[in-house]
């Protein structure tokens, strides 16, 4: 039960312009008077009684009618729009003219007299009715119902909107006006009167909303909102509601354990929630084509001459080399003083001897004992030799003796050397030395252990291709720094490395300013993992003139070009048809892992070409460039197939394997000088490029496949291989769900040699294994011995052998008389070809199947 806090009575006069009011008095009054004026009375209620967050069930008001008329009229209530005052203005007699309004009173005209109107003369109200009652006797009525429910809902929930009811009478109707008992009458029974019946609220607390903000609310509500509620009598001030940090990465390197939204106002990269600011977790963003691309110049040699038959030495130092504009030096490995290493120039034919030396030191100058990068020793080489510095260099594409092939287990230390003799006998081609030891190579790499070898010969010289200034060697890594200019590699071995930052000789997305003409740029994919898709960012037609071992035989036209690690391109591109000034990007949108989806992890940028007015080298592009001679697959004398997938590792998780074997299991004895077909079933998500070490392979086809009851199922035919992929290759693209064949003539020397993949990660955790190159067996002496023949031969390692004879020449057929023979050196047969006497001719040696 609530009393009025103030009433009120508006006054209507013949002026129009009264300022009669009735704060005080016993009275209010609603309807038309005898002689033609309105009345209108209000009154407000304190509802600061019922709790906040209540929900009104029901609203009755109770005046008491003191003057009674002859016949019913209605009164009716409108919640009030605008705050109304009461003065202490007390109308004399039957106060129905009122008084002379007070200050704060409300009249006809004023909100508070005399300051503030009303909006509208007579009253601001809601025109829709909130209730309304039926009038006439003296006594109590009773105002109820929704309306007014809702209106003191209304108020409840927002109190500074409670400004009363209107009290209205039927201001059509002559003579309506009713008189009820105000808040002041004498008669305390007959003052107004609220019923508020009311449900209390429910134990209101602090609730976290999903999108972190906080309301308070009662459990329920707050479970309904998907909110976490903090507890009854909670607050929200302060805010209990802390919103998930993660690790940012702001502009200049630093990180910091922010909120995504206040990381995103700083400019940074969110990681994520719950992410921690683990270190060389954020990269330095560098500011890209602010270097000039350097161009390695060709190494001196000690004898010899450039380009012709020579011996060079090599050091491999550590070294400061500045890589790009607003980096601090980068502590690097190189061959010699800047890395990529040197460019040794040859001919083909002419050898070149290098002297490899391990001389990396520490900053104090000592020989280093151990690696600059963290070492996983869970990988095969580390497992025994642990972080120390190893090296051995292999030429990647070389076609040279096993002891000059850089074998991985002949690694040597710092303060050693190892020569290796390059007899140039291949075709020529841009191939690659870089560091080759066992289980740390990706890391030696990284460090900078690479450089380019340039094979030439009379034939591709006489194509009048550019030269001099305008053939430039590409090679492009990737990187990541730390902001004092360090590499950032991993400590613990993980499946690919993908760094952010571009680096293309020794230059982190460098620039090169080119002539009016045509260029030949020899690109090296030289990162550990990453793969590049290059175009140039004009759109433009390049020509691919080589891949990996040499000439293409025909120029290809090609507005992209994919390589994987290890891969390489011969290009021409010409720069003559854009204006002076011209910026072209050379662009990359190879996704990494490679294939992956599309535009996931991909570095966009390489290096940017700025074209001078400059005329360069205009001639034309020769139609053809070398006849290419095509392995036939009829010659294969055998065919191997190689699953790709990855495995278990007990000490890292993981590893990739080569049909489930490791290194030392050796099974592949190819004969020297004959042909085999290798395919590569790739049973895994990634692409994988394959290396053969001694050989130079050709591409034959790809054939999609699916998995069926864990058999390999072709799906579709073999695609032959396209245009650009026509020549030699060292490494070869396996694409996931593809049988990717190749044909190879192991010719050269026998040894034993690797083949890998050449994802340097995979390769050093044991996606590499050999193949050992056999010589052909062949007999030493025949003779007889009285009746019996002896047969000396010299077996082919590691394989059996048959022997065969014909009794009649001329006959021509075989026969078998042995067979799986391992070694030795003599067998002795009775089986005398009968009046023989060239013995040589009737009998044969030959490998029986693996
Ligand atoms: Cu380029 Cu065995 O490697
Ligand atoms: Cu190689
Ligand atoms: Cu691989």
């Amino acid at each position: 039960m609530l009393s009025a806090v103030k009433d009120n009575t508006l006054y209507q006069t013949y002026s129009g312009s009264t300022t009669n009011s009735n704060g005080k008095g016993e009275h209010i009054f609603a309807g038309r008077t005898d002689d033609g004026y309105l009345r209108r009375a209000f009154i407000a209620f304190d509802l600061s009684a019922i709790p906040a967050g209540s929900t009104i069930t029901g609203v009755s008001l109770t005046l008491f009618m003191s003057r009674s008329r002859a016949s019913a009229v209605n009164v009716s209530l409108h919640r009030a729009t605008a705050s109304w005052g009461e003065g202490t203005s007390n109308a004399a007699q039957e106060e129905g003219r009122g008084a002379l309004a007070t200050p704060g009173d409300a009249t006809w005209l004023h909100r508070f007299y005399p300051t503030s109107l009303w909006a509208n003369v007579g009253g601001d109200f809601r025109s829709t009715t909130s209730a309304v009652a039926s009038v006439s006797r003296e006594g109590p009525y009773v105002w109820s119902g929704a309306g007014l429910v809702s209106d003191v809902q209304m108020w409840l929930n927002d109190p500074a909107t409670n400004f009363g009811w209107l009290l209205c009478g039927d201001e059509m109707q002559d003579k309506s006006a009713t008189r009820f008992d105000s808040r002041e009458v004498t008669t305390v029974n007959n003052r107004p009167v609220l019923r508020v019946g009311y449900v209390p609220p429910q134990p209101i607390g602090a609730c976290c909303l999903p999108d972190d903000s906080c309301a308070l609310l009662t459990s329920n509500q707050c479970a309904q909102a998907g909110g976490t509620f903090q507890g009854v009598g909670t607050t929200c001030t302060p805010n209990p509601c802390q919103p998930p940090v993660g690790a940012c990465c702001l502009t200049n390197g630093v990180c910091e354990e922010l909120t995504q939204i206040e990381c995103t106002a700083r400019g940074g990269a969110y990681h994520g929630d719950g992410s921690t600011c683990a270190p060389d977790l954020c990269p330095v963003v560098l500011t890209p084509f602010v270097d000039p691309l350097p161009v390695p110049a060709p190494l001196a040699p000690v004898s010899g001459s450039i380009g012709g038959a020579a011996t060079y030495e090599v050091p491999m130092r550590q070294v400061q080399q500045k890589l790009h504009r607003d980096l601090p030096l980068t502590t690097v490995w190189a061959y010699g003083t800047a890395f990529p290493g040197p460019v040794i120039e040859a001919t083909v034919d002419q050898p070149v001897t290098v002297k490899w030396i391990n001389d990396l030191r520490d900053s104090s100058g000592a020989l280093r004992t151990n690696h600059y990068l963290p070492v996983d020793t869970c990988l095969h080489g580390p497992d025994m030799e642990g972080s120390k510095p190893r090296v051995v260099v292999h030429l990647h594409g070389g076609k040279v003796r096993q002891q000059d092939d850089g074998y991985p287990e002949e690694t040597f230390l710092p303060g050693q050397s190892r020569t290796n003799f390059y007899a140039n006998s291949q075709p020529a081609a841009a191939i690659w030395f870089h560091d080759h030891a066992l289980g740390i190579t990706r890391l030696n790499v990284y460090m900078g252990l690479a450089g380019l070898y340039i094979l030439r010969d009379a034939a591709e010289n006489a194509l009048g291709l550019p030269s001099g200034a305008n053939e430039i060697p590409l090679v492009i890594q990737d990187r990541k720094f730390r902001a004092d200019g360090s590499l950032v590699y991993p400590a613990l071995w993980d499946e690919h490395f993908f760094g952010d930052t571009i680096i293309v000789n020794g230059k982190a997305w460098p620039y090169l300013v080119v002539k009016k003409g045509k260029y030949r740029f020899r690109v090296v994919s030289g990162s550990t993992s990453r793969t590049y898709r290059l175009a140039l960012s004009s759109g433009a037609t390049f020509h691919q003139i080589g891949t990996d071992g040499g000439m293409l035989p025909a120029p290809v036209p090609l507005n992209q070009i994919t390589l994987m690690p290890g891969e390489r391109a011969d290009v021409i591109v010409d720069f003559a048809s854009y204006p002076m000034g011209a910026e072209i990007f050379l662009t990359n949108s190879a996704p990494a892992p490679f294939p992956g989806e599309v535009g996931t992890g991909v570095v966009p940028n390489v290096m940017k070409f700025i074209v001078t007015n400059v005329v360069g080298h205009t001639a034309t592009l020769p139609a053809t460039l070398r006849p290419l001679e095509q392995l036939q697959e009829s010659n294969a004398v055998t065919h191997r197939e190689f699953i790709l997938r990855k495995s278990a590792d007990a000490c890292t998780g993981a590893k990739w394997l080569i049909n489930d074997l490791h290194w030392d299991d050796i099974s592949e004895f190819p004969v020297l000088g004959t042909t085999e077909v290798w395919s590569f079933i790739n049973r895994s998500g990634v692409a994988h490029p394959m290396h053969l070490h001694l050989v130079l392979m050709q591409v034959l086809d790809r054939q999609p496949f699916v998995i069926s009851n864990d058999l390999v199922v072709p799906t579709g035919p073999r695609v032959p291989r396209t245009a650009d992929e026509a020549g030699w290759k060292d490494t070869v693209r396996a694409n996931p769900s593809e049988i990717t064949r190749v044909i190879t003539r192991f010719d050269g020397y026998a040894g034993r040699y690797p083949y890998h993949c050449h994802i340097i990660e995979h390769e050093d955790h044991e996606m590499m294994r050999q193949f050992e190159v056999v010589l052909p067996p062949r007999f030493t002496d025949i003779k007889r011995i009285g009746t019996d023949i002896l047969l000396s031969f010299q077996p082919s390692a590691n394989r059996r052998h048959f022997l065969q004879r014909r009794n009649d020449f001329a006959a021509g057929a075989w026969t078998t008389f042995a067979t799986n023979i391992l070694g030795g050196t003599s067998n002795l047969t009775t089986l005398d070809p009968a009046g023989a006497t060239q013995l040589r001719r009737f009998y044969r040696i030959g490998l029986s199947a693996e």
